[in-house]
């Protein structure tokens, strides 16, 4: 017991038998023995030493690799109490269908999903019927063509990857329903890949068909550029600049990969009330029931020969 006196309060009683009680506080209720400070600073050294040599070693090989690396931009769900920009989303669709959507596909996505949150029900089924869906068999057994419906997911332009690869220079499209969690750097890094193309610098060679762009690892990436100033234009009459349309596209794929995110912050407004009435619970358990058990100190003075036994 690692406890120090540092304050004796006694009240005292007499027990049947004649003998008394006296209570004494103790001020600690420590039960381990204390670490020797020269302990603890062995320990606070080595961690301090292994988390800077991890640091150093993952900033290295960060240095290492050419690659610019994204700025953190403003997007509202960074926000701690703010969900998507709706309206960005919506237009942000209106993008990825006119521009991406011929080489990505959008494969955990359905367009019963934009229902409520871009489009209204009505919007949204003309929006699937545009799609042509193979399905079947039918009662002959064949395969049959018909309009998309609001359960059909987005699925993109190529039969397989095979046939991906082939049009694209061997390059491969990925699927971008979950693109934003998929890349280090999430929204900022495909916002900066989409915006910043650039010339390909003195001494870099391009195979058939690669553009260059600092931002993608490498620098030579098999997508041409695809956005720019007045590319597509939105109906409710935002300026349509190249910056704007990423801004858009990138916050329309990021509700994509996250769809919950709204949510979880609702219900974690709602938890906090509790979380906070459980702190005070237990900060007051703590403070008037545990720590005044654990520092009482009961000792028994006999009357009779006026000592401890
Ligand atoms: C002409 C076809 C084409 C269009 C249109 C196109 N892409 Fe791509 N995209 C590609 C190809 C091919 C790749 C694979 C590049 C590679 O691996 O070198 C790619 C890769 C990507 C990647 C992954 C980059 C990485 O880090 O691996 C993202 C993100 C992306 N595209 C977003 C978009 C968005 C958003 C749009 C619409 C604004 C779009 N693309 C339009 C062909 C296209």
């Amino acid at each position: 017991m690692a406890a120090r006196v540092i304050s004796r309060s006694y009240s005292a009683g007499l027990l049947k038998n004649g003998n008394r009680i006296a209570v004494q506080k103790v001020n600690s209720f420590s039960t381990g023995p204390t670490l020797k400070v020269d302990k603890k600073c062995w320990i606070v050294g080595t961690l301090a030493s292994v988390t800077g040599g991890v640091w150093y070693a993952l900033e290295s090989v960060n240095a290492s690799d050419p690659k610019a690396m994204p700025s953190p931009l403003p997007w509202t769900h960074k926000d701690l109490l703010k969900g998507y920009d709706h309206a960005s989303m919506r237009r942000g669709y209106e993008v990825y269908k006119q521009v991406c959507a011929s080489c990505h596909s959008l494969q955990y996505l359905a367009y019963r999903h934009l229902v409520g949150q871009t489009h209204t029900e009505e919007e949204a089924k003309a929006e699937a019927a545009e799609m042509t869906v193979v399905d079947g068999p039918d009662d002959t057994g064949a395969m049959f063509e018909r309009p998309g419906r609001l359960t059909d997911y987005i699925t993109g332009p190529y039969k397989n990857e095979q046939e991906a690869r082939f049009t694209n220079n061997g390059a491969y499209p990925p699927d971008l329903s979950l693109i934003v969690l998929a890349r280090k750097g999430g929204e900022d890094y495909i916002f900066h890949l989409l915006t910043n193309y650039t010339d390909t610098p003195a001494g870099v060679k391009l195979g058939e068909g690669q553009a260059y762009n600092p931002y993608f690892p490498g620098g030579a990436i098999g997508m041409p550029q695809v956005i720019y100033d007045g590319l597509v234009d939105y109906a409710d009459g935002t300026p349509n600049s190249a910056s704007q349309l990423a801004k858009d596209v990138v916050t329309f794929l990021t509700w994509v990969a996250d769809r919950s995110l709204e949510d979880r912050k609702q219900i974690g407004i709602k938890a906090l009330p509790i979380l906070f009435l459980m702190f005070a619970g237990s900060w007051y358990a703590t403070r008037f029931i545990f720590k005044p058990l654990k520092t009482t100190k009961y000792e028994f003075i006999s009357r009779i020969r006026k000592q401890k036994f």
